[in-house]
């Protein structure tokens, strides 16, 4: 499990598919285990769902954004600030606790909401590139959708890139897309996990039609109605069943990731 330590961890796929889920099950999973974790809310459509689903607390942390001074709407300050020297201000450990929430090994980070796209894609590449508590923590981004993140080189501030694929045409079809792009940069360690598989037979041809077109899955977590109550409900996502998956996805990962040190 150490050579998870200082990791950073990106996980996206289709909006819906269930990343911030994914997200929360892999904090929870890796706080069981005694881990450091600092999760990284990364989406700005969807603010607050990490600190419900990981903390139980309502309210977030104040954004990274406010941190940096970077006003909501002030794109020529945004754009200044991120070519400028400042960005080094963004040394987590110094980082006041009111820009993040703690629970036991947890700290939850939230980038903050800028409209504009491009905008926003330069200044989350910008955050991950100086993301980094110490060598223990690892390190879990809640991304946004989509795949126009890879244009501003978030991938390139990543170690590792899971890909979550709920049973859905679209969501294969993104998966497909992101690992396409994962392969043209050469990244190496880009898995998919499937979510919400509710029939043994769809995830067989999910799994199988991934793994045809060269894409590495680690696993299922399946559909599970108390996720959904959580959800709904706004409080902890913290199902046993649920945790017992990820803790499965973290051990395949960390594996996977042994056996590429060894072949070095
Ligand atoms: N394994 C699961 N079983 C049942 N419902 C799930 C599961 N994973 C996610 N969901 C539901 O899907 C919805 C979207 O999940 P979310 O994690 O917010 O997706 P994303 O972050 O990709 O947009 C949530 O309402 C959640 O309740
Ligand atoms: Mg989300």
């Amino acid at each position: 499990m150490r050579v998870l330590n200082g990791k950073r961890i990106l996980i996206n796929g289709k909006g819906g598919s269930g990343k911030s889920t994914i997200a929360a099950l892999f904090a929870h999973s890796l706080n069981k285990k005694g881990k450091k974790v600092a999760l990284l809310d990364g989406d700005p459509s969807n603010v607050n769902v990490l600190s419900r689903s990981c903390m139980g607390l309502r309210n977030g942390p104040l954004p990274l954004l406010e941190y940096l001074n970077l006003k909501y709407g002030n794109y020529t300050g945004i754009t200044e600030m991120l070519f400028s020297e400042d960005h080094f201000k963004l040394k987590i450990s110094e980082i006041p606790a009111r820009y993040y929430l703690h629970h036991e090994n947890i700290r939850l980070f939230q980038a903050g909401k800028i409209s504009r796209d491009d905008i926003y894609n330069v200044f989350f590449s910008m955050i991950l590139q100086y993301f980094n508590l110490d060598d223990e923590t690892v390190i879990l981004i809640d991304n946004k959708a989509g795949i126009e993140y890879f244009m501003h080189g978030v991938n390139e501030n990543t170690d590792l890139i899971i890909i979550v694929v709920s049973p859905e045409y679209e969501s294969i079809r993104l998966a497909e897309k992101i690992h396409n792009m994962c392969m043209e940069r050469e990244i190496e360690h880009v898995y998919a996990v499937l979510n919400k598989v509710d029939c043994r037979s769809t995830e067989n041809d999910i799994k199988n039609h991934l793994s045809l077109i060269g894409i590495d899955v680690i696993g299922t977590v399946e559909h599970n109605s108390r996720i959904k109550i959580s959800m709904l409900r706004g409080s902890m996502i913290n199902d046993p069943i649920a945790v017992t998956a990820a803790n499965h996805l973290i051990m395949q990962i960390a594996n996977r990731m042994l056996t590429s040190v060894f072949k070095q």
